[in-house]
C-alpha cells in the first residue's frame, strides 16, 4: 500500500485501469541505472526501459548533471523568433547520425507531437509544390502513432480510436503483417510477408489514385501493438511503390530511434530511407520530454523555399519546442551513447536476448515469441473471453519478484535498457519464465 497520506484519487491515470490500479496501486520512487526502487524499497529490474524510452537506463549521472547545469543557466527560451545554441546542436548531431539527406529537425515535445508535425510537414510540402489535391494519408492496421488526432487517424489501434469519432476524414489503411500461421517463433525479420507491401499499389493507389495521396506512415518496427518485425524486403517494397508514385515515406521511429533495433535508427537496421522520421523517447534517454521530426532536404527546401521571404514558412511549432533542459538531455544522452558504443552493444547483446527468449517456446500457453535487436516479444494464448487477462496476471506476479515487463493484449514486451547485462538478462527472462510455468496451462 501506498502511504498514508498519499490520496491516488484526484489523477487519472493514463492508459491505466484507473479503480483496478487504486486498490492495488505500485508506486516507484526511485531509479538507477537498470533498476527502479518501489515505494515499499525493493529493487525491480526494469525490462522495458521505461516505456521503451530509458535506453541507456536510469538517472545517468552525465545527463543528469547536463540538466542540473541547464536549469541553473537558463530554463526556458521561446523558440519563435529566438533560439538558443543548444536546439541547433541538437539539430546538427541527430542529423548527422541519419542516412541520406535527412538534414533537417523540427522539435516538438512527445511522439504523439512527432507524429502530427510529420503528417502536417507531409502536406504542406505537397501544398507548397503545387500539388496540394495530395491530402490521403495512409497508415497499417495495428500501427501505433501516439494518441493526437492526427496518430489516431492513422493508427491502426481499435481502442485507441473507436470512441473518438471521426477523426482525419482522408485516410487508409494498409493490411498489418503479424501472421503466426506463417511466421511464429521466428527470430529476427521474417521470411514471410513482403507482398502485404503490395497493397499499397494494388488496393489502395488503385482506390484513391496517387495524385491524392500525401503520405504513408509506418513503424519500420511496430512496438506497442506488440512488437512486430517487418517481413524481409517489406519496407523494400513499400519505398519502391512511394517513389514509383510520389508518395512520402514517413518512419515512425519513436521506439525504434537511438539503439532499439541494435543500429542507431531503424532505418540503419532495415536499410531503407524513409522522407521522414519521427523521434522521441530515447532522444533524452526519458529525461526530459522531447520529440523531433527529421525531413530530407528537398521538404524543407520545397517548403520554406515556396513562401515568400521573411515570412513564417511552416505555421507550426510549441511553446516548449527545443526546450533548453530538454535539449541538455539530449546532448548528455547523445553523449552517453557514443562514449559508452550503446547501439553497437545492443548489437551484440541481441543474440543472447534472443537465445533466451527463444528458451520460453514450451512455457504453457506461448504460442509466439520474436525478437529484433533488443526488442523481444512473447505472445500468449487468449484466455476465452478474456482477452489480455493473462499476460496482464504475468505482469503482475513479475513485477511482485521484482522484475518490470510490458503487456499488450497478450502479448509481452521485453525492451530493456541498452545497459543490461547477460546475468540481468537471465534474471529478466528467468522470472518470467517462473511465472509463466507457476500459471500453469489453463
Ligand atoms: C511508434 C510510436 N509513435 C508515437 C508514440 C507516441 O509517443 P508519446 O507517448 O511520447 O506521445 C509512441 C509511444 O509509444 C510510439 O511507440
Amino acid at each position: 500500500m501506498p502511504p498514508s497520506d498519499l490520496s491516488l484519487q484526484a489523477h487519472w491515470m493514463p492508459f491505466t485501469p484507473n479503480r483496478q490500479f487504486k486498490e492495488n496501486p505500485r508506486l516507484v520512487v526511485g531509479a538507477k541505472d537498470m533498476h527502479y526502487t518501489t515505494h515499499d524499497g525493493r529493487q525491480v529490474l526494469d525490462g522495458t526501459s521505461g516505456l521503451w524510452c530509458a535506453n541507456a537506463g536510469h538517472c545517468r549521472t552525465k545527463i543528469v548533471e547536463a540538466v542540473k547545469r541547464q536549469a541553473e543557466t537558463m530554463d526556458y527560451a521561446p523558440g519563435f523568433n529566438l533560439g538558443h545554441p543548444g536546439s541547433f546542436r541538437v539539430a546538427e548531431r541527430v542529423t548527422q547520425m541519419l542516412p541520406g539527406d535527412l538534414d533537417h529537425l523540427f522539435f516538438c515535445n512527445s511522439g504523439s507531437e512527432a507524429v502530427d508535425t510529420a503528417l502536417k510537414i507531409a502536406l504542406a510540402y505537397h501544398r507548397a509544390r503545387g500539388e496540394g489535391n495530395r491530402n490521403v494519408l495512409i497508415g497499417r492496421e495495428r500501427g501505433y502513432h501516439g494518441v493526437g488526432f492526427g496518430g489516431i487517424s492513422v493508427g491502426g489501434i481499435p481502442a485507441n480510436r473507436k470512441m473518438y469519432g471521426s477523426m482525419l476524414p482522408r485516410v487508409d489503411h494498409l493490411p498489418h503483417t503479424h501472421n503466426l500461421k506463417e511466421n511464429a517463433f521466428t527470430r529476427g525479420q521474417p521470411n514471410w510477408g513482403a507482398h502485404l507491401a503490395d497493397e499499397l499499389e494494388t488496393r489502395i493507389i488503385a482506390l484513391h489514385d496517387a495524385s491524392n495521396i500525401a503520405a504513408v506512415i509506418v513503424e519500420p518496427m511496430a512496438g506497442s501493438a506488440g512488437v512486430l518485425v517487418p517481413p524481409k524486403g517489406y519496407l523494400q517494397r513499400l519505398r519502391e511503390i512511394c517513389d514509383k508514385y510520389g508518395l512520402l515515406l514517413i518512419f515512425d521511429e519513436v521506439i525504434t530511434g537511438f539503439g532499439r533495433t541494435g543500429s542507431a535508427f531503424a532505418t540503419h537496421t532495415f536499410g531503407v530511407t524513409p522522407d521522414i522520421i519521427t523521434m522521441a523517447k530515447g532522444i533524452t534517454n526519458a529525461m526530459v520530454p522531447m520529440g523531433a521530426v527529421a525531413v530530407r532536404k528537398g521538404i524543407y527546401d520545397t517548403i520554406v523555399g515556396n513562401a515568400p521571404p521573411d515570412t513564417i514558412e511552416l505555421f507550426h511549432g510549441y511553446t516548449y519546442s527545443g526546450h533548453p533542459l530538454a535539449t541538455a538531455a539530449a546532448e548528455a544522452t547523445l553523449d552517453v551513447y557514443e562514449e559508452e558504443g550503446l547501439f553497437e552493444r545492443a548489437k551484440e547483446m541481441a543474440p543472447y536476448l534472443e537465445q533466451a527468449v527463444h528458451a520460453l517456446r514450451e512455457m504453457p500457453n506461448v504460442i509466439d515469441i520474436r525478437n529484433i535487436g533488443m526488442v523481444a516479444a512473447i505472445e500468449l494464448d487468449p484466455k476465452a473471453g478474456k482477452p489480455g487477462e493473462r499476460a496482464f496476471k504475468t505482469y503482475l506476479k513479475c513485477y511482485e519478484k521484482g522484475v518490470l515487463i510490458r503487456t499488450t493484449g497478450d502479448i509481452i514486451a521485453l525492451s530493456p535498457p541498452l545497459i543490461i547485462n547477460k546475468a540481468q538478462i537471465d534474471e529478466l527472462v528467468g522470472t518470467l519464465g517462473g511465472v509463466l510455468r507457476e500459471a500453469g496451462r489453463d
